[in-house]
């Protein structure tokens, strides 16, 4: 089967690391879920057949929505963009630039959203223009990301996306709390959770994804639900900063979770000692024998 790459660049996006998350899931489960899905590397890596994604940004999910149920129209209206676009010199596209994310701005009020199929295609086309494909909200929850003269950006990404659509075609796409989580799965389901990291320092800002934030009572919840999707019966793998360590080596969690350390090439030790130069974690309950183990088709360019 071959690698999907994500059709959006996404602050978090797990490209890189692929080849350290998919031989910590499961090699054999039911359903697939992830409650944190951004630009989706590891469910478009994995290609599960079925299963829910989800995550907080309205437009985000709006975004995968006509990916998988109007793909066509939006891949013309994508086109439509670069047209314009191609016509103008930098300056122009500039402004055009602003034009578009006024207009994205202005489609959706007290969460409906106008033509959905525009919101999508300006979604990605603000991705692919603005300054390094940077998602960001003000405090209103206009997305306030300034211009990032590329040149020749491709807005359109036909073949992302229609590898993307078959890979949608049976996810449920959610746009709730991740919480939603506990009422969708069953024994032998899969869960990836990849929060907004913990910050690594106190004044370092990791929740910036959207107006709201993911603080350190979130993160809290989000280790209580692990376990007690762990008490179901649920595989559950999850990323985040090193600071999050000492939330899955509390009493209370369970042994089968494991905590791991890893750069951004290999994997540098298990459950610890010289964590140093480590960035990120890997926690997962999935026992040794159950893991997909090493894979071959981890894509090691970005996601842009
Ligand atoms: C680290 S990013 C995910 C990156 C993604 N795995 C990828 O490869 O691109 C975290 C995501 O969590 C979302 N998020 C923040 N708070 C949330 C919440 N309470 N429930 C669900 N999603 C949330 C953000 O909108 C963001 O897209």
């Amino acid at each position: 089967m071959a690698s999907v790459k994500p059709v959006l660049k996404w602050a978090g996006g797990k490209s890189q690391i692929l080849h350290e998350i998919v031989p910590r899931l499961p090699s054999d489960f039911n359903h697939y879920h992830e409650p944190f899905f951004g630009g989706g590397a590891v469910f478009f890596d994995l290609q599960p057949p079925n299963g829910t994604i989800n995550d907080l940004n309205s437009r985000l999910m709006n975004f995968y929505r006509q990916v998988r149920d109007n793909h066509e129209e939006l891949i013309e209206t994508n086109k439509k963009h670069q047209r314009e676009i191609d016509e103008l010199d930098d300056e122009a596209t500039e402004e055009y630039y602003y034009d578009k994310r006024d207009e994205f701005n202005s489609l959706r009020q007290h969460g409906l959203c106008e033509n959905e199929v525009l919101e999508a295609s300006l979604l990605l086309f603000l991705n692919r223009t603005c300054f390094n494909g940077l998602y960001r909200e003000n405090q209103s929850g206009k997305y306030n990301v300034p211009f990032g003269r590329r040149t020749s950006p491709d807005v359109v990404r036909e073949e992302r996306i229609r590898a993307a659509h078959d890979a949608l075609q049976n996810t449920d796409i959610r746009n709730q709390d991740f919480t939603y989580v506990k009422h969708v799965v069953g024994e032998k389901d899969a869960v990836y959770f990849d929060p907004p990291y913990k910050p690594v320092s106190e004044t370092a800002n990791f929740d910036d994804y959207l107006a709201g934030g993911f603080g350190a009572d979130k993160q809290r919840k989000l280790r209580d639900l692990a376990v007690d999707l762990h008490e179901k019966g649920v595989y559950v793998t999850i990323s985040n900063s090193p600071p999050a360590r000492q939330l899955y080596e509390e009493d209370d969690v369970p042994d089968a979770f494991e905590v791991e350390s890893i750069t951004a090439n290999r994997s540098i030790n298990r459950n610890g000692d010289d964590r140093t130069g480590a960035k990120e974690i890997i926690v997962t309950n999935v026992p040794q024998h159950m893991r997909q183990g090493t894979l071959s088709s981890f894509g090691q360019e970005d996601d842009a």
